[in-house]
């Protein structure tokens, strides 16, 4: 009995860790295309077509500026603050555009990436959706602990994420989102769930994307949580195991398809 039981910990352990070394490996070998590169390196501070954030809205940009202009301001930012236009953002953002250490290669890479939502501005964006409606923040919940299933059958975001202001206590492999709404708003919260666009997630989700209402559920949570700063003690007495079972399952699947 005792080898048994040890045994299926050991399993147990080893897809857990297995999850999380395919996450990062999954997540460092993206640095490749321009869309990987502005998920990892630029959606902290700038969308496509969900407004303006930290810095501003990219949509539309390789129409606006011209390339060699887009590339410096990539590649070598600092070296001409004295733009007009710069001057000007840097004005109305208060922040500067950092120096993020990009080759000029992976400049274009991004450039040409940003290109295409410029010619065709697509139906998905919320900048078409007129109004943004938030959702029920309990049904938000339940999708984001995986109490309910989502439409098009995505894992649940609690395997990954925590919302501690919520009392959300999740898995520890990305990001704390309690302060998401207070970093993005409205719009920006919106764009990102709509696009999941972030390394590990874009591939868990492709062909799996968050239904509208969903999307505004999830959105919902997000604003209470950024509201209601609430302690960290009453977090869900099962979301431990539920967040273990998850994890054995999205390593099945990833196995599944690596193997
Ligand atoms: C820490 C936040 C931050 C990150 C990360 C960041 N940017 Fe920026 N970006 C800004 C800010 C703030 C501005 C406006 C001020 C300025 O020009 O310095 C800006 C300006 C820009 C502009 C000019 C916009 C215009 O209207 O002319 C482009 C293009 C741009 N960023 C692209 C990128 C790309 C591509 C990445 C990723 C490789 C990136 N940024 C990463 C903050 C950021
Ligand atoms: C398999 C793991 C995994 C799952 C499941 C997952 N995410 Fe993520 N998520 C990540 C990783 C990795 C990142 C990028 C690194 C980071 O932000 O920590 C990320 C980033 C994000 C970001 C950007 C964070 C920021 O502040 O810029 C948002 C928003 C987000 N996820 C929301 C969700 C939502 C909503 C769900 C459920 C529908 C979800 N995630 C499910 C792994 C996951």
């Amino acid at each position: 009995m005792r080898i048994v039981k040890r045994s299926l910990l050991a399993k147990s352990l080893f897809w857990t860790l297995a999850v999380m070394l395919l996450s990062l490996s999954a997540g460092v070998s993206y640095a490749q295309t321009g869309e990987e590169l502005f998920s990892k390196k630029c959606v902290s501070c700038h969308t496509i077509g969900g407004g303006d954030v930290v810095g501003p809205d990219l949509l539309g940009i390789t129409e606006k500026r011209d390339r060699e202009w887009l590339i410096r301001i990539i590649v070598d930012p600092d070296s001409f603050l004295d733009d007009p236009i710069r001057q000007e953002n840097i004005a109305k953002y208060g922040v500067k555009m950092p120096d993020l250490g990009l080759s000029e290669e992976e400049a274009v890479k991004i450039i040409e990436f940003l290109s295409q939502f410029a010619a065709q501005p697509s139906e998905a964006t919320p900048e078409e959706t007129p109004e943004i409606q938030l959702g029920d923040p309990e049904i938000g919940r339940a999708l984001f602990i995986g109490e309910l299933r989502f439409t098009n059958g995505g894992p649940p975001c609690v395997a990954c994420h925590s919302v501690r202001s919520a009392g959300i206590n999740g898995g520890t492999l990305a990001k704390d989102l309690s302060d998401l709404y207070a970093r993005l708003g409205d719009r920006g919260v919106y764009g990102a769930l709509k696009s999941l666009q972030f390394p590990v997630m874009k591939d868990i989700y492709a062909g799996k994307e968050l239904t509208d209402e969903e999307v505004a559920h999830l959105a919902a949570l997000f604003k209470e949580a950024s509201e209601t700063n609430r302690a960290k003690s009453d977090i869900y007495p099962l979301s431990g195991i539920v967040v273990f079972l998850v994890a054995i399952g999205i390593a099945t699947v990833y196995f599944r398809r690596v193997g």
